[in-house]
């Protein structure tokens, strides 16, 4: 078949993947490739076990994968097809030199700028699909020019918002696609041709255009103002849990006012993921290096503010169990970052463990679809169980720590939970999505998150 268009992804990550998936259902008329230099990920894409899992993918994948869609580790081949190139590399945070522990690591993001120029044999649009520091189309485009063999690259920034567990969902009905171009005639032709790709499932006033430099902008302070938010929350669950004052009726009354709104106001042991963190540091990195200290001191605290609320979370574990843990069994529920994936990129179970086991306590972690994750994350520390089954996990438990808000989780039998545990038997809900008096009825000492204790030791 004769296509219209062919397009290219680089990095067949939790973005790209997805991404380029729905594009590919989408867009019947266009070739869609998607490349990566890790050749066991693209042959997991082209087998029955994708190497992600997100609700509704496995359908799409296996609907038009060979039709219209390719997973494949040609790219040489695939750059000089391609009419238009997305770029969704990883950008994590630099480990090393300047900048190190906040600044965006841009070696792969470079690497396949250079990979573009080497192998393009005529003129082409490349899209930033990854999160990227501001004014990094320059960079970019630097680098593209200084090839010298009269071909042209238009760059474009189309950074993604989508969430991991509801992807699919994200992408077929996004609240806007966020598209950012040079505004000369060819920034605007080049953008025109990326609103052709969305147009073919998105309301027109739901694509946004502006300029490079806010479209990249854009996205790290999406992420910053989502991660306030629960910052904002978990600071004052904090307070709550000094004044008896209940942190659910708080973010239900303020969130009542249409201009605060009610999502992203759950109190929770913190928040997890590859991007918050990274993207909030970046930002403050950015700042820094403008030297805007009070901008980058007010963002850092969205972080500082994360980390105490962990901390705090096991403090109190410990001085709830009459300050020691040692030698005493705690069943974690949950591992994966948030729930609905299997993801455990900055998940707050990884610290949570590791400190408790520093306190020797005995762990034993379950969750559905999160525990080989969990292994590699935990791997060379002893202590550690990991059962599938959370009765299993929890018989002859000390005490359960809720971690993640997996669904399931509310629906277990806790009265048969609380029989096969040691006594005094704790439940610190670090979601607050159990039913805590019924808990207390049953047996159990009680701890939710910025919520009054529920114990029978007063
Ligand atoms: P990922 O690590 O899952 O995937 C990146 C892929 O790129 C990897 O498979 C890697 O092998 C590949 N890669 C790296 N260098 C390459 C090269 N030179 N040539 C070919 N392939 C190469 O990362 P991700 O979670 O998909 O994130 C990608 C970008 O999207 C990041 O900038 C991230 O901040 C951003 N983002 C992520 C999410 C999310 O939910 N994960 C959401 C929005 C935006
Ligand atoms: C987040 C953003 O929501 C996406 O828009 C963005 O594209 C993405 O980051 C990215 O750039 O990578 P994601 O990290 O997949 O998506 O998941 P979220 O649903 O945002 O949750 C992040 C963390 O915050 C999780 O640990 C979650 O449990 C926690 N959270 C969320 C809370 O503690 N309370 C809340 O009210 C909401």
């Amino acid at each position: 078949m004769e296509f219209k268009k062919r397009i290219l992804c680089i990095g067949a990550g939790y973005v790209g993947g997805p991404t380029m998936s729905v594009i590919a259902l989408k867009c019947p008329e266009y070739r869609v490739d998607v490349v990566d230099i890790n050749p066991d990920r693209i042959k997991q894409w082209n087998s029955d076990t994708l190497p992600i899992f997100e609700p509704g993918l496995d359908e799409i994948v296996k609907k038009i994968r060979g039709k219209n869609l390719f997973f494949t580790t040609e790219i040489e081949a695939g750059i000089k097809a391609a009419d238009i190139i997305f770029v969704s590399v990883n950008t994590p945070t630099k480990t090393y030199g300047e900048g190190a522990g906040m600044a965006s690591d841009l070696q792969y993001w470079e690497k396949t700028a250079l990979q573009i120029i080497k192998h393009a044999q005529n003129n082409k649009i490349i899209v930033e699909k990854s999160t990227l520091p501001v004014r990094t189309a320059e960079a970019m485009e630097r680098i593209l020019k200084a090839s010298n063999r009269n071909i042209k690259f238009e760059v474009v920034s189309n950074p993604e918002f989508l969430a991991e567990g509801t992807a699919i969902k994200d992408l077929l009905e996004p609240d806007r696609i966020l598209i950012g171009s040079h505004t000369d005639a060819a920034g605007t032709k080049a953008a025109q041709a990326i609103v052709d790709i969305y147009a073919h499932w998105i309301p027109r006033k739901k694509i946004i255009t502006t300029n490079l430099w806010s479209s990249e902008l854009s996205k790290l302070v999406a992420n910053a103002f989502l991660a306030q938010r629960i910052s904002s929350i978990n600071s004052i669950s904090a307070l709550c849990e000094k004044t008896d004052a209940n942190i659910t009726e708080i973010a239900y009354a303020v969130g009542s006012d249409s201009r605060v709104g009610s999502k992203f106001l759950n109190a929770s042991v913190g928040f997890g993921g590859s991007c918050f963190k990274k993207d909030i540091l970046n930002l403050v990195y950015i700042a820094q290096s403008y030297g805007l200290h009070e901008v980058a001191d007010y963002w850092n605290m969205v972080v500082q503010m994360n980390q105490y609320q962990q901390s705090r979370f096991v403090r109190k574990i410990i001085r709830e169990m009459f300050n020691t843990v040692a030698d005493k069994k705690i069943a974690i529920f949950g591992f994966a970052f948030k729930a609905n994936t299997g993801d455990t990129r900055e998940s707050p179970a990884i610290f949570i463990t590791q400190k408790l086991l520093e306190e020797q306590a005995v762990i034993s972690i379950t969750d559905p679809k999160a525990l080989g994750n969990a292994r590699i994350d935990l791997a060379g520390l002893d202590n550690i169980n990991y059962e599938t089954d959370p009765y299993q996990a929890a018989e002859g438990a000390h005490a359960i720590a809720i971690v993640t808000e997996w669904e399931e989780y509310r629906h277990l039998d806790y009265q048969k939970i609380y029989s096969s545990m040691k006594k005094p038997a704790f439940i610190f809900d670090g979601r607050n999505i159990l039913n805590h008096c019924q808990l207390f009825e049953i047996g159990f000492n009680v701890y939710p998150v910025g919520q009054p204790d529920l114990n029978h030791f007063k």
